[in-house]
């Protein structure tokens, strides 16, 4: 038998040659970090089920904002937890909510870092719910209504991009007619577009304070065993005036995210969501797993799959990695 005239190991023979013919790349550039944000000053606990992250207060956030820009990430995107909570969340639409102030003082700042800003009712709702309810389930259409309010707001505070992460049906279209009738045209849209009613957005209940008090979101998160569907409501999205989209999570979803990719032409971002994140922080802890080694391999293969950008809360230690690799 002929001796094989290809042999794969050829090219990893070496860290130059691995480095030179691998397929995928990412940069900072491409990762967004989530930040919880809260009344105070001072303020900086840190979340029992995300070791390294933090609900910071407003002072203790420019840290973090500061950081990214150092490290030349992509972003952050913030989340608002109030200190009032009503059946409305009326927080989230006023221009002295938390929100709106983190991000006023974030873009006074450091004008050149590009803040997104999530927008959702769940952290602002007495119930915690992503809308306002009506017979023990979410009122779509009566809660466009109010995430469009609290889209305005967000974006007279300087918000870059606008996140809706609700799952309402219509809300982009909602959200980008009341943008562009208020001078508001030029701010993009990132839409929540395929996100699933998923157990790993766990950790990030407790750390923005907004699990349902009762019942759950199963009926306007997407089922997790569906991926045509997601294809539908991104294309839906994009119609409705979405400049990007997401899926979320992302581990348990790459299908997903390869699929989006190839039917849409907008960016595709991924959210590498709160119990992705815990899953491997808890098992470095115990020594189970080389964290930096895992946190790459599975940033590499959200890119891998086709994502254009990453949300994530490695997103410094990945970025200061990357740092340290190209010195
Ligand atoms: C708000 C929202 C959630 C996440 C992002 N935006 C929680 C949820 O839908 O329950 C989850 C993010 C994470 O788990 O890291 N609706």
């Amino acid at each position: 038998m002929a001796f094989p005239t290809q042999r794969g190991r050829r090219l990893r023979g070496s860290a130059a040659l691995r480095r030179l013919v691998r397929e995928t790349r990412f940069s900072p550039s491409q990762l967004i970090h989530p930040l919880f944000v809260r009344p105070g000053s001072g303020v900086e606990n840190e979340i029992a089920s995300m070791p390294g992250q933090h609900q910071c207060s407003i002072d203790r956030m420019l840290g973090h904002c500061e950081r990214a820009l150092a490290l030349g990430l992509g972003g952050v995107i913030l989340f608002g937890i109030p200190d009032a909570k009503d059946a409305t969340g009326s927080d989230a639409r006023s221009d002295e909510g938390i929100i709106q102030k983190a991000v006023r003082e974030a873009k006074k700042r450091f004008p050149d870092l590009l803040v997104i800003t999530d927008l959702c009712l769940c952290e602002y709702t007495d119930h915690g719910h992503c809308g306002a309810l009506r017979d023990g389930d979410v009122d779509n259409d009566a809660t466009l209504e109010l995430l469009a309010q609290s889209a305005l707001a967000q974006a007279r505070a300087g918000a870059d991009v606008i996140a809706p992460s609700d799952m309402m049906d219509g809300r982009v279209a909602a959200v980008r007619r009341a943008l562009d009738e208020n001078g508001f045209e030029r701010v993009p849209i990132l839409a929540y577009a395929a996100k699933y009613a998923s157990a790993f957005y766990g950790p990030f209940r407790e750390a923005a304070e907004s699990a349902p008090k009762q019942g759950n979101r199963k009926t306007y998160q997407m089922d997790p065993p569906n991926a045509r569907e997601a294809v539908k409501e991104v294309l839906m999205d994009v119609e409705e005036g979405a400049d990007m989209v997401m899926v979320k999570p992302a581990m348990a979803y790459m299908d997903v995210i390869q699929a989006v990719k190839a039917a849409t032409q907008v960016p595709v971002f991924a959210y590498n969501v709160s119990g992705e994140y815990s899953m491997v922080k808890a098992a470095a802890q115990l020594g189970w797993i080389d964290e930096r080694a895992v946190m790459m391999e599975i940033l590499g293969g959200i890119f891998r799959a086709g994502a254009d950008a990453v949300l994530t809360y490695f997103a410094p230690e990945a970025a200061a990695l990357l740092a340290k690799e190209r010195g």
